[in-house]
């Protein structure tokens, strides 16, 4: 494994402290160092002491990784400390109760069952619309959009409005991802138990969401009407059509507070990014407000795009089960290994002129490997809300543009990646209303 280049890293500490200060920059930089394959030293190297986990850049390794389950598992340094701290649901779960899961909930995500949603989400959309005046406010996208997916995902599950958490849910977010990335990135993880100040503000942050999966799970164990049609009445009533068996309410309320997490966040992050990239393009703007066929192209393509560029799930890890090889280099079993899509996305063998926004890539058909592009990850463990997330996301993008022209204020976000790719502060457009045709 010795072979497989990276960069020399701090002494002791190897890449720990330039993945502090700026993980993906250093990711993008060892990836035009050193090519497709880069091997990243945590720790000295010596003594047991950290490891070395190795990056699979190009498509073809990618799709191994994520498809050869016999050969790249999941119980990996990242998804431990996930599971840590929001349970055992569908992301953390791993082997037969993963299976299991993954049986039941899909159930809940049927193209069907997704197209059943759109009315709550365009309902969602108009609300988000009739929010901003369009006397040229100023609005934070990021802020604009959390509220929009958690409310949507709120009412998909429980078919009521989760308002009374959004607040305290955006908050908590928030810290589990940078206490749960700072846990990440150290060398010698205590146990959650010692009360260390990160371990304390993580296991209040754990009791926190856990509270209120349960506060809301109570509102609906009242709820009258067992035959009402939302996420939450078809999981407690779904079964594993191999066993017969459903979850227990503890599997539930872990599943639960994985929609809530993974269902919102990554959505919102989509969102704000297109609507920045958006913002600098009126004449795609246009194209999309005039609607029909080819703006309901534009707009799904424009999506795709931003996820291209900012993909919310920017890092995802496998391990090696067994000895293999990545991109020609040995690699041992019980290695970490990195999937970027943030870095693949920019690969300039797939992607000419790489950092450039430009939806026409998703417009039509186009010559490129099946993982060049992985926003929703690929393979048995692939996102199961992907439907859900782009149908939520492009009927509030065309609610918006129907009615706004998005000016973005201001240069360039600044991202952090935690768990998902997060702006560093508000990312601020100005909404100003479209003069309806026919008046001048
Ligand atoms: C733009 C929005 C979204 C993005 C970019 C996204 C991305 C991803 C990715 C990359 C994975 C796979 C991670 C890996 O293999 O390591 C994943 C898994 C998952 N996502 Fe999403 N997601 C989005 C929206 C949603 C929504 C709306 C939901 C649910 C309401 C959801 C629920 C899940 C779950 C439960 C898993 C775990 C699946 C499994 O391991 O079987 N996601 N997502």
């Amino acid at each position: 494994m010795s072979a497989i280049p990276g960069p020399p890293g701090h002494p002791l500490l190897g890449v720990v402290p330039a993945f502090e200060r700026d993980m993906l920059g250093a990711l993008e930089e060892s990836f035009a160092a050193y090519g497709d394959c880069v091997a990243y030293r945590f720790g000295p190297g010596w003594g047991g002491i950290g490891f070395t986990a190795v990056a699979a850049y190009h498509p073809d390794d990618v799709a191994r990784a994520l498809l050869d389950s016999a050969v790249f598992g999941r119980d990996t340094v990242g998804f431990t400390v996930i599971r840590e701290s929001i349970g055992d649901g569908l992301l953390t779960l791993t082997g037969e109760t993963w299976r299991r899961h993954r049986r039941i909930v899909q159930q809940l995500f049927t193209a069907r069952r997704v197209a059943g949603y759109g009315a709550l989400m365009a309902a969602e959309a108009e609300r988000t619309v009739a929010a901003t005046t369009g006397h040229g406010d100023v609005v934070d996208l990021h802020d604009l959009m959390q509220r929009y997916t958690l409310r949507v995902v709120g009412r998909a599950l429980f078919g009521d409005d989760i308002d009374a958490v959004v607040g305290e849910l955006q908050e908590l977010v928030g810290l589990l991802g940078e206490t749960s990335t700072a846990r990440r990135l150290q060398l010698f993880r205590l146990p959650l138990s010692l009360p260390t100040p990160r371990n304390r503000t993580l296991r209040d942050v754990r009791r926190r969401l856990f509270a209120i999966a349960d506060a809301v799970l109570d509102g609906c164990a009242h709820d009258a009407d067992p035959a009402a049609e939302n996420l939450l009445t078809r999981l407690r009533g779904a079964r594993d059509e191999d066993t017969g068996a459903g979850l227990s309410d503890q599997e539930i309320r872990d599943e639960v507070l994985g929609f809530l997490l993974a269902g919102h966040e990554t959505t919102a992050g989509a969102l704000t990014f297109t609507l920045h990239e958006l913002g600098r393009r009126p004449d795609i703007q246009d194209r999309i407000a005039a609607a029909g066929p080819e703006a309901d192209a534009l707009v799904r393509a424009s999506v795709m795009e931003g996820m291209r560029l900012y993909p919310p799930a920017h890092t995802t890890e496998r391990v090696t089960l067994v000895d293999t090889e990545i991109a020609g280099y040995p690699v041992r079993a019980g290695t970490q290994v990195l999937i970027s899509p943030w870095v693949t996305h920019r690969h300039p063998a797939f992607w000419p002129d790489a950092h450039r926004f430009d939806p026409s890539r998703f417009v039509g058909t186009h010559e490129r490997p099946r993982y060049a592009y992985l926003p929703f990850g690929g393979g048995a463990r692939a996102c199961v809300g992907m439907q859900f997330a782009l149908q939520e996301a492009t009927v509030v993008l065309k609610a918006l543009l129907a009615r706004f022209r998005v000016d973005t204020v201001g240069h360039d976000m600044t991202l952090t990646p935690l768990l998902t790719l997060r702006p560093d502060g508000p990312v601020n457009a100005r909404l100003t209303a479209r003069v309806p045709a026919g008046v001048r």
